[in-house]
């Protein structure tokens, strides 16, 4: 793991978004897992500005989606396809074909869930995986208790979850008390992983998923074991991290941060 820390959380969806367009201009055919939530919209919102201004290319590239609420239809502005389409993948090159999210609504959610791991598969798994964190410290959807060697299926939201997300809504009431998540499996065999978390809110899990010993009550914990994961906090987010020298250490010591110092 590494552990980036920025100023402020513009500045640290910069280099994320910074981080994915030299992964996509490396390799044209990239294959991005990719998160949605508040966090994200800065990133999606820098990755577009890259496309229009400098001519990122989504072309070739094709998107997995980590979750979607069950029971709401893609057409919904609830959902998470909905989210998708509207914040990066209508204002990108990328096409609609190549972008993936499962089926809220699908008839047979169980058979949806082994179709969607089936399909990851068969383009050789998650090139990079962009990561947001729950209060829970859920990723995706993997709240507590999500085995480590969890693969993409339906689970239960957390009171917590509903309390951060059902403002979303706007019927609050109407958020689905389940949803269908990637697996923890299946973070930890992409190749490259980001987790971004910005706002001091973030700031006790934060310190937990990153410091904390690895449990399955705090999902975010299975990323110490990835081989290639870093995470980008703001301050505010870092604020909780005891070995924040250390990881400021790391940073001005390592080569390959260099060309992202002025983000
Ligand atoms: C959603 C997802 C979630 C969010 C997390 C943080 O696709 O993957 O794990 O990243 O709930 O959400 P925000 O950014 O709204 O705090």
């Amino acid at each position: 793991m590494e552990v980036i820390i920025r100023p402020n959380a513009d500045s640290a969806a910069a280099l994320t978004a910074a981080l994915i367009a030299k992964d996509l201009k490396a390799n044209p055919k990239l294959v991005m897992g990719l998160a949605t939530g508040r966090t994200m919209e800065q990133v999606y919102s820098i990755l577009i500005d890259l496309h229009k201004n400098e001519g990122l290319d989504f072309s070739q590239s094709t998107t997995f989606n980590l979750d979607e609420y069950i029971g709401i239809a893609p057409e919904d502005k609830n959902s998470y396809r909905y989210y998708m389409n509207e914040r990066l993948f209508k204002q990108v090159n990328i096409k609609m074909e190549s972008t993936n999210l499962p089926n809220g609504v699908a008839e047979d959610l169980v058979a949806e869930c082994l179709a969607y791991d089936e399909k990851i598969k068969q383009v050789g798994g998650i090139d990079f995986q962009l990561l947001g964190i729950g209060r829970t410290g859920h990723i995706g959807f993997n709240e507590p208790l999500s085995s480590f060697q969890s693969r993409t299926r339906c689970k239960p939201l957390t009171p917590v979850t509903f309390a951060q997300n059902s403002p979303l809504f706007d019927d609050p009431s109407q958020m689905p008390l389940r949803a269908m998540t990637m697996g923890i499996a299946t973070i930890l065999e992409s190749k490259n992983c980001v987790m971004l978390a910005t706002g001091a809110e973030k700031a006790d899990i934060i310190s937990k998923a990153v410091e904390g010993p690895m449990t399955s009550m705090i999902s975010a914990t299975a990323l110490q074991m990835h081989p290639k994961c870093v995470v980008i906090v703001d301050e505010p987010a870092a604020a909780k991290l005891e070995q924040r020298e250390y990881y400021d250490w790391i940073l001005l010591n390592e080569p390959k941060w260099e060309e992202f110092r002025n983000i």
